[in-house]
């Protein structure tokens, strides 16, 4: 996936719509009225009483002990990998298509000495059960392999195209770490998206996980953080390590309070983005020479161009820029659109139109 800094030379562009991430998100007013009032102290000393109610209502909602605010999604992952493997030369079995393994620099290995062992993802964001199990390392074999200790699930899961697990199959890869004598961690970046595309609460989807990371900063829409929830000797331990890494940040107050109002405003709209995102990817199946990857369950929707639709990625990217559409280019065929609290249906309209407009012209250049 590359990131772009995107400028408009050329065209005064009247309108935006940043289809990049759910992270593009600015904060609302009501964020910015709660931040300018928070009530703040030095978190690292323990003392910021917004800290103490964000991580609350978090601990709350996801059913477990307790909860720690981190400065990211990656530092969330990373401090929960290194919590559950603490001993050098651990292995972590993990979706070969997940954030972690892909998007997060390696972190888990060139900083914690933590071994990627990596099981095919499905489509759908799952790995096969059975798949699963084969890859944890044989005791019996310690001399020569590292120790299997933890197991990952990704939920939503973003490279799938947001796809979500449900809690019956997180319930039967929990089984098999308990079984196994490991640990289960989800990375929830947009685990409040799979909760409401599934209708199921999110302590029920994360009931078999000993540690999870959310994100506040996706689709939430708060400026910036992300949860790591579990027991409260996960917590404990997990908090040194917040430390360690440089993420004690004082008086996170007021990133915390932005955070609280994300939680009270922004879940119910999270069902529009979905219904948002639906109709986008019926838009975009209706234009000939682009195809919808997969089901669209939540925000994200992954733009596959057809083979001999005499177009491409690049100039398709430049012609949407130029009418202030903002997307990523995941691959030379292969485009990736997220929607968010920002995106209206009018929004989604306006980008559909400049996707056949940019269809047709690339085509029509190209002798087509
Ligand atoms: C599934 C998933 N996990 C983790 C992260 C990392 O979050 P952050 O960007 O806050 O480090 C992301 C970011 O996009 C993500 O999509």
């Amino acid at each position: 996936m590359v990131a772009e800094r995107f400028h408009f030379p050329e065209k005064m562009v009247t309108r935006i719509v940043d289809l990049r991430s759910d992270t593009v998100t600015k904060p609302t007013e009501a964020m910015r009225a709660a931040m300018a009032s928070a009530e703040v102290d030095d978190d690292v000393l323990g003392n910021d009483p917004m800290a103490f109610r964000l991580e609350e209502e978090m601990a709350k909602i996801t059913g477990k002990e307790a909860a720690l605010f981190v400065p990211s999604g990656t530092m969330g992952n990373l401090i929960s990998v290194l919590v559950h493997c603490e001993i050098r030369g651990s292995e972590v079995i993990l979706g070969s298509n997940c954030h972690i393994h892909i998007y997060e620099n390696g972190g888990i290995a060139t900083i914690g000495g933590v071994h990627p062992r990596p099981v095919k993802n499905n489509d759908d964001g799952t790995m096969d059960i059975d798949s699963i199990e084969a890859a944890i390392r044989d005791p019996r074999g310690e001399i020569v392999y590292p120790t299997t200790r933890l197991i990952c699930l990704e939920n939503s899961h973003a490279n799938s195209g947001g796809r979500c697990l449900s809690a019956e199959y997180t319930d039967r890869v929990g089984e098999v770490a308990k079984k196994h004598g490991l640990k289960l961690h989800i990375d929830g970046a947009r685990i409040f998206n799979a909760s409401v595309a599934l209708g199921v609460p999110v302590d029920r989807l994360v009931r078999a996980a000993d540690s999870v990371s959310v994100c506040l900063s996706k689709g939430l829409g708060a400026p910036v953080g992300s949860v790591v929830v579990g027991s409260k000797s996960f917590i404990a331990k997990a908090r040194r390590l917040r430390k360690t890494l440089g993420g004690g940040m004082r008086q996170i107050g007021i990133l915390c309070a932005a955070a609280l109002v994300a939680l009270r405003d922004n879940v119910g709209n999270l069902a529009t983005d979905h219904k948002n995102a639906k109709l986008f990817a019926d838009g975009l199946n209706q234009i000939k020479g682009l195809r919808v990857d997969g089901p669209v369950e939540t925000n994200i929707i992954f733009i596959e161009i057809e083979e001999g639709s005499g177009t491409n990625v690049g100039k398709i990217c430049k012609s949407l820029e130029d009418r202030g559409i903002l997307l990523m280019s995941e691959s030379i065929s292969r485009l990736r659109v997220v929607l968010h609290h920002q995106i209206s249906a009018s929004d989604v309209q306006y980008a559909l139109s400049c996707f056949q407009h940019a269809v047709k012209k690339v085509q029509t250049e190209n002798g087509n």
